[in-house]
This record gives structure tokens, sequence and C-alpha cells, in this order.
């Protein structure tokens, strides 16, 4: 039941360019709409390199900040908001550990990559990330409020 007075948590999910072209992106989405939470927006872009830097500035001092930025330029990407409660920490959860290997069954990187270089999906580590993120990939206009109650569609 949705909380009077307070907006659910939201989460960034994006798809990585390796993820788009080993076709998991349905896979990836199924995961989340299974779960509960609710799409508030989605777009496929090939991303420019300032603007992975910018995503990604946190970690420009890392040794493998310009070959990450080039994996994540190399082909379209799909970018996300997920919404509902526990959005963040769930979401991360459901895609497991930085490193594949370190990673799950049943969770998507767990299930689907052995590699922390092409682990095929990013999602925000915190609330306050996720603002970041959501307002760096999306214009406010981008995040759809709909009613995800089901409806009587089909009788
Ligand atoms: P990070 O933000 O630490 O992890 P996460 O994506 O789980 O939030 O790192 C961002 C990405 O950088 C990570 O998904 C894969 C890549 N990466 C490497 O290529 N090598 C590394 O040693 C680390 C820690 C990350």
């Amino acid at each position: 039941k949705a909380m009077a007075g307070k907006t659910p948590e939201r989460s960034f999910i994006m798809v990585k360019p390796d993820g788009v072209q080993r076709g998991l992106v349905g896979e990836i989405v199924k995961r989340f709409e299974q779960r509960g939470y609710t799409l508030r927006a989605m777009k496929m872009m090939h991303a420019s390199k300032p603007h992975l830097e910018e995503h990604y500035k946190d970690l420009s001092s890392k040794g493998f900040f310009k070959d990450l930025v080039a994996y994540m330029n190399s082909g379209p990407v799909v970018a996300m908001v997920w919404e509902g409660k526990d959005a963040v920490k769930t979401g991360r959860k459901m895609l497991g550990e930085t490193n594949p290997l370190a990673s799950a069954p049943g969770t998507i990187r767990g299930d689907f990559c052995i590699e922390v270089g092409r682990n095929i999906c990013h999602g925000s580590d915190s609330v306050e990330s996720a603002n970041r993120e959501i307002s760096l990939w999306f214009k406010p206009e981008e995040i759809i409020a709909w009613d995800p109650c089901i409806k009587d569609w089909i009788q």
C-alpha cells in the first residue's frame, strides 16, 4: 500500500552496452516488473564520454576509469527509473555484487556474467546517488506519473 504523502523510493537502473548487445534488456526489465517495481522512465541512448565521465565521476581517480568509460561508450545503453519500496537497496541485491564472480546465482550478474568490467547492468548505490543519476540521465518531463494499479483490461 502506497505510503500516504511520501514519494516512493526510486533507483536509476541501466542496462550497459554488453547487456543490450547480448539481448538481456527484456530479462532485466522482467525481473524488476515481476518483483513489483514500477517503471517510471526508460530510454535507449548512446551516451557520450563526457556524460559517462560525469555519471562515474566518483571513480575518476581509479585505474580502470578510462576503460570503464570506453566500455560504456562502446554502444547504446538502456537507462531506466524504477520506483517502489526500498528500490535502491533491493535493486542492488537483484543486480548482485560489482564483481560477477562474487554474485550469487539468482542475481542478474550471478546469472549472466563473469567479468567485472563487463557486468551488464548498473544500479544506484544510495538514495542520494539515485537522485543525482536520475537528474543526470532524465529530464523531469521524461519521468512519467502513471497508476500501476491493475485495471480491467481483459474482462
Ligand atoms: P562501482 O561503482 O564500484 O560498482 P557498481 O557498478 O557495482 O556500483 O564501479 C563501477 C563499475 O566500474 C563497475 O560496475 C564495473 C567497473 N569496475 C571495474 O571495471 N573494475 C573494478 O575493479 C571495479 C571496482 C569496478
